[in-house]
């Protein structure tokens, strides 16, 4: 019913802000064609940019000898951007308002068989469905900046979605070198985005108590947790925390701390003293370097370790090396 992974030969980027120009930058880098659209004053010109910028990191990942690149062509309208396309990805702004009509536009012209895909990062699939004529065929296919290299994707679908379709969408985002993790259910925020969110919202209470520094708070990440992270995520890192009695030692020693609780479970007020402070305090950690340098910066320390991470098969690391097989199969070497 759906067209398969080896039939999505162009696929239709909606928005091509940060995510969409990094769908774009993927699937061209993997020989799929795109055609996008975009009504932003120069969004051709930065969605040029932003594939040519990422074109030498992915270089490094998925280094096949002879690969074509897919054809990028920007257009005009939604429809003259879906028509033809095997495979839709819309990444317009996070507002209701304006995922809903868009979605809708997208649907009436879309191929009957082309899956509609919304990179949104916590919006309700039911609700952005509600209005499609076809909304069997929609997922949530939620990325991670830079999509061109972060191989996770959360997908899950609605009320209304075929669980064909999920399983398909599935199968498309494995053969452009992502991890899909399927979400059991339907909530708020997903997976990843609530955890995020709870990082974030007890960093917005520490920048505004002036208990710490936006690079102070950037440090305890970066020199700590955040190496560990890309090997072994969360639990099983506090289950080798635990020792020999792992996971239940583990509970028993900090569990009680969580009653306290340290962390605050709602956020800070967004004051304009706040948004100041945050604003300020990361525009001077980023001064020195132009946002095109520190991206290069970004893409090839991730590259860096994901290729460390592949030499163990783990993780994302495991993911790149999967990726490389099948991109060299397509190509048929
Ligand atoms: N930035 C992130 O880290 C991140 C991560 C994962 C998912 N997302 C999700 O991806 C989506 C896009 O976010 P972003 O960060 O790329 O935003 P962005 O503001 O960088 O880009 C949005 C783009 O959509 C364009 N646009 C506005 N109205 C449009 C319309 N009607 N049709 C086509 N294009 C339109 C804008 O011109 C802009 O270029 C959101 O749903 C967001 O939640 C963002």
């Amino acid at each position: 019913m759906y067209l398969g992974k080896n039939e999505i030969k162009t696929v239709a980027i909606i928005g091509t802000g940060v995510i969409g120009a990094g769908w774009a930058a993927r699937c061209l880098h993997r020989g799929v064609d795109v055609c996008a659209y975009d009504p932003g004053a120069d969004a051709e010109a930065l969605l040029r940019e932003v594939v040519e910028n990422s074109e030498q990191a992915m270089e490094k990942i998925v280094d096949v000898p002879d690969a074509k690149k897919g054809k990028l062509t920007f257009v005009k309208s939604i429809k003259e951007a879906v028509e033809n396309a095997d495979y839709i990805q819309e990444s317009v702004p996070e507002v209701e308002t304006i995922k809903i009509p868009t979605l809708n536009e997208i649907d009436k012209y879309a191929k009957a068989n082309a899956i509609i895909g919304t990179s949104t990062s916590g919006l309700l699939p039911s609700r952005l469905q509600s209005e499609l004529k076809h909304p069997e065929r929609f997922v949530v296919a939620h990325p991670f900046n830079p999509v061109y290299l972060l191989p996770l994707v959360e997908v899950l679908g609605g009320e209304k979605t075929d669980k064909g379709a999920c399983d398909t969408a599935a199968d498309f985002y494995r053969s452009i070198g992502m991890k899909p993790l399927m979400v059991r259910k339907e909530i708020d925020g997903f997976v990843a985005d609530r955890l995020l969110e709870a990082l974030w919202r007890e960093i917005l209470h520490l920048v505004n108590d002036d208990v710490a520094t936006t690079q102070e708070i950037d440090d305890a990440i970066i020199y700590g947790a955040g190496l560990r992270w890309a090997i072994m995520g969360t639990n099983m890192t506090y289950y080798l925390a635990g020792g020999k009695n792992g996971m239940r030692h583990f509970m028993e020693q900090f569990g009680p701390a969580l009653k306290l609780p340290w962390a605050h479970v709602e956020a800070p007020e967004l004051t304009d003293e706040l948004i100041d402070k945050m604003v300020d305090q990361t525009a001077e950690q980023g001064a020195g370097k132009n946002l095109r340098e520190w991206e290069q910066l970004r893409d090839n320390c991730l590259v860096s370790i994901m290729k460390a991470l592949s030499e163990f098969d783990h993780g994302a690391g495991k993911i790149i090396k999967e990726d490389l097989a099948i991109q060299t199969e397509k190509l048929g070497l």
